[in-house]
């Protein structure tokens, strides 16, 4: 793999040792996929920011790389930690485990992420962090990955937790996968005659054609949505999230709405074609037998304001008796706040949390043995990474299960 001179000498350990080991990652993983040279990255996102996840193995890992003098490079970002920074204790944390937690966060602050400040998250998109089309950036969050390129326009592989890290101390990532035209073509075309009419409807197609795609890049025709009307974005990043987490898809097109959708060529001739005619697969497959649900969750990947204040409507008048949990940035916290949304979801007994994933927080420990949630990725997560029972279904149908602490079938409804 070609070197400049600079990524020569910080490989040899000119520059100390924290951009020494960092270059060692980027490196070995450059080889690793056959990268020719490295290429500069304009923005990164870290992922592997929970404690439940990490444990003191991890904390320990960043805590030494910090004091060998990691700094990042390049604008950064992290994905969610496992809890409200501020309101943990309403959550029901653990002291001991919030100061790990806290501890965490603070790690990566002291290495510069975020400026210093880090704001957890998954949609960095959401909060102004708007990579341009055509950038090259190395990003974790499989999710924002799948959003960033396909939605976007930018060009970013899915980055493991320490990998990212080395970009972001190095300004660099190896030049291969998705930063490379060949990649980006689709070999898996979606006919989709299914209706679709809200955004748990584009979550669950994502689940259909996530687990037929593995990671080839879908090319979608027939999706009933414009750039620009509606929830376009909430609709897309639903799609993107769900086909990550159930297929390993980093990147998709939808004909007439994407940036990279009418590149010439761009679906490959000898693709497959998928047929989805019926979403119903896509809600049931993710869907358990436990009858109570102890919690419900929005906002995976984390909430707009625009789908908090579905929420806020779906809730008015009505008295939750499962706890509701609303996940996003916390600037979407604040705006909810601003905008009296918070108040309309607490007066029903529901809670807006910044910073927080709930699937990976220790959710067994909080007390909850299943969680319904409007999202394909959250229940997948929640069932193989928090190890819960869990219920995918519309928000109509969660708001349902909030207020009966039950779960209604497996009916695939026509909420927003
Ligand atoms: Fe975000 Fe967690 Fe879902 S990181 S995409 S809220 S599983």
């Amino acid at each position: 793999m070609h070197l400049t001179e600079r990524e020569t000498a910080w490989l040899a350990g000119n520059a100390g040792p924290a951009i020494r080991r960092a270059m060692e990652i980027v490196v070995a993983l450059g080889k690793i996929y056959g990268a020719a040279r490295l290429i500069p990255v304009a923005s990164v996102q870290i992922s592997g920011v929970s404690y439940r996840n990490i444990g003191a193995a991890g904390l320990d890992f960043l805590r030494r790389w910090a004091e060998e003098g990691a700094r990042v490079r390049v604008p950064t970002t992290l994905n969610p930690t496992a809890m409200d920074m501020q309101a943990w204790r309403a959550q029901g944390f653990d002291p001991a485990f919030a100061a790990k937690q806290r501890e965490v966060v603070a790690v990566f602050a002291r290495m510069g992420v975020g400026g210093g400040r880090p704001i957890p998250t998954c949609t960095p998109y959401l909060i102004g962090n708007t990579p341009a089309p055509g950038e090259h950036i190395a990003w974790a969050e499989s999710s924002a990955v799948s959003y960033a390129n396909s939605v976007l326009g930018a060009r970013s592989n899915r980055e493991g937790g320490p990998g990212a890290i080395a970009a972001a101390l190095t300004g660099r990532t190896g030049a291969y996968g998705l930063h490379l035209d060949a990649a980006r073509r689709a070999t898996l075309r979606a006919e989709v005659t299914a209706p679709l009419h809200s955004i748990p409807d584009f979550s669950a197609l994502g689940a259909i054609v996530g687990r037929a795609a593995s990671k080839r890049a879908p090319y979608f025709e027939g999706l009933p949505l414009a750039k620009g009307e509606n929830l376009w974005q909430e609709k897309l990043k639903a799609l993107g999230a769900a086909m990550a987490a159930t297929g390993a898809v980093a990147l998709y097109h939808v004909a007439g709405v994407t940036p990279e959708a009418a590149t010439p060529a761009i679906l490959a001739p000898d693709h497959e074609t998928l047929v989805v005619d019926d979403l119903t697969p896509g809600y049931a497959r993710l869907n358990d037998a436990a009858a109570s649900v102890d919690l419900v969750w929005i906002g995976c990947p984390h909430a707009s304001l625009a789908e908090i204040a579905l929420a806020a409507e779906a809730v008015q008048g009505r008295r939750l008796r499962a706890p509701l949990w609303i996940t996003c940035a916390r600037p979407v916290k604040d705006a909810t706040a601003a905008q009296g949304l918070a108040a309309e979801i607490e007066a029903a007994g529901g809670r807006i949390i910044a910073d927080a994933c709930i699937a990976i927080a220790p959710v067994k420990e909080l007390g909850f043995a299943c969680v319904a949630t409007p999202s394909a990725k959250g229940a997948f997560y929640l069932r193989n990474l928090a190890g819960v029972a869990a219920h995918f279904g519309t928000l109509e149908q969660c708001i349902a299960a909030a207020v009966t602490g039950k779960w209604e079938g497996k009916k695939t409804g026509r909420s927003a």
